[in-house]
């Protein structure tokens, strides 16, 4: 509990009202069953089902909630009810679980190692608790939780780690502070460095500029790293988290040309994991995306340093999702192209086939596109893509700064100037870019909100 509360941090996950994660246990009057104890009288324990017996019965929407961790533990789960959820039906034609349709009846937790009783029907759920008491076999009893054998506690898994929290049938209480508890793990306010993370270098995608966007896996990388290089457009928030012991290369301020620049930049990450350090390369988006990732990895390969590689949210799918633009919709667009701006059209080294683009009728997203907007948007009015198609422009999306000018292809370049858009921004050019925004609430729950 010392814990959870060290983790609480303002407007986050707050522990519901009358529910003090403090020493002191304050009964929340919503969940709390009269006469409470002042601790939970449960022994927490971790079971083995792997292989083994775990009947469920009750085929309905809380069993369905119980059965992924009993299929992720190994057991051999066997459900009995009149019905099932369709998802539960999905996880039996898959065949992750057994399935018997029909009424429970007596003898059916027979070598049963562990049961659940969850049915609708009281009487059903106490039958079965009778059943496995006689049989001395533990039995959770999903309605009435004091009236079973064993409770589930709120458990969580992490990087190898599987949290439990019980709080005398305060279940609102557990998952607060499993919720915190996880959460604080996530974001490094709590470190598991218990276990020496090997050297090496871990290319992460920081996903499109929301600190909350990076992923669960590159956020607990990047914790437990002794030196990042990131990126121009890496979320700076999360460089603010870091431990003043973390070394930071900021990327963008590597002197010389590109190629020079880039070659630094690998030398940065080379030496470092060389040099016994563990070094998240942070960048903008996908690793992969328009970010040189591969040519980072096969550098650090080159030089036998190991790599990992953390995919991130990319932003020609989150930024228009972010101004409420999807990039495809059923019944409108069959496809979206992604495409580099970082060339005119007309250039040598450009790649892009842009007739080829304006005979498409999906989604087209533009990323560094900025700087020559009036080619590209000439290219695909040329090309026949009409110039009433919309296009949308969003600039720094997911930020707080987030900009969103709503055009079509006839204008979006003079409006681009006259608005004065600047990098980074995604220009989405057909039917989807003219959605309405107005459905969609952005930064519901952001820390850039
Ligand atoms: C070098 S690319 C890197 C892309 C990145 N690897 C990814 O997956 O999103 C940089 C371009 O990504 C786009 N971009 C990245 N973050 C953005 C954001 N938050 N808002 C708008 N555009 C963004 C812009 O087009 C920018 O010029």
């Amino acid at each position: 509990m010392a814990v959870a509360s060290a983790v609480r941090r303002p407007g986050r996950l707050p522990v519901p009202d009358g529910q003090a994660v403090g020493s002191k246990l304050v009964p929340n009057t919503s969940d709390a069953t009269q006469d409470q104890p002042t601790g939970d009288p449960n022994y927490l324990v971790g079971l083995d089902l792997h292989g083994r017996r775990v009947v469920v019965v009750g085929g309905g929407s809380v069993a369905q909630r119980r059965l992924g961790l009993l299929i992720a533990s190994g057991a051999d789960v066997h459900v009995v009810s009149r019905a099932v959820t369709p998802a539960v039906e999905g996880m039996a034609s898959s065949g992750q679980i057994a399935v018997t349709l029909r009424e429970y009846a007596d003898g059916d937790l027979d070598g049963a190692w562990y049961a659940i009783a969850c049915t609708d029907e009281p009487e059903t759920n106490a039958a079965v608790v009778a059943e496995a008491t006689r049989r001395r076999i533990f039995c959770v009893r999903a309605d009435t939780a004091r009236l079973g054998t064993a409770v589930t506690p709120a458990t969580a898994r992490y990087d190898g780690l599987t949290l439990g929290v019980l709080a005398s049938g305060q279940h609102r209480r557990s998952a607060a502070v499993r919720n915190a508890l996880l959460e604080a793990l996530q974001s490094g306010v709590v470190s598991d460095d218990s276990t020496p993370i090997a050297p090496g270098v871990a290319l992460v995608g920081g996903g499109p500029g929301d600190p909350d966007l990076i992923t669960v896996r590159g956020r607990r990388l990047l914790a437990r790293a002794d030196l990042v290089v990131a990126d121009r457009l890496a979320p700076p928030e999360l460089l603010a988290e870091l431990g003043p012991e973390v070394e930071v290369v900021d990327a963008a301020k590597i002197p010389y040309g590109r190629a020079m620049a880039q070659e630094a930049i690998n030398n940065a990450l080379i030496e470092g994991a060389k040099a016994g350090k563990f070094v998240v390369r942070l960048k903008g988006g996908d690793p992969y995306v328009f970010g040189r990732g591969y040519e980072e990895l096969e550098a650090c390969v080159a030089a036998g340093v190991p790599v990992t590689v953390v995919p991130g949210v990319t932003s020609p799918i989150s930024v228009p999702a972010a101004a409420g633009i999807p990039v495809t919709h059923r019944g409108v667009t069959h496809e979206f192209v992604v495409v580099s701006g970082h060339v005119a059209p007309d250039h040598p080294d450009s790649l892009v086939d842009w007739p080829a683009l304006a005979r498409l009728r999906g989604t087209l997203v533009l990323m560094m596109a900025v700087e020559r907007i009036e080619q590209f948007a000439t290219a695909l009015l040329e090309g026949g893509r009409p110039a009433g198609t919309p296009a949308t422009v969003i600039q720094e999306g997911t930020l707080r700064t987030q900009r969103v000018l709503r055009a079509d292809l006839g204008t979006v370049a003079a409006r681009v100037r006259a608005e004065g858009i600047r990098p980074p921004a995604i220009v989405v050019i057909g039917p989807t870019a003219g959605f309405s925004a107005d459905a969609v609430v952005p930064h519901v729950d952001s820390a850039a909100g």
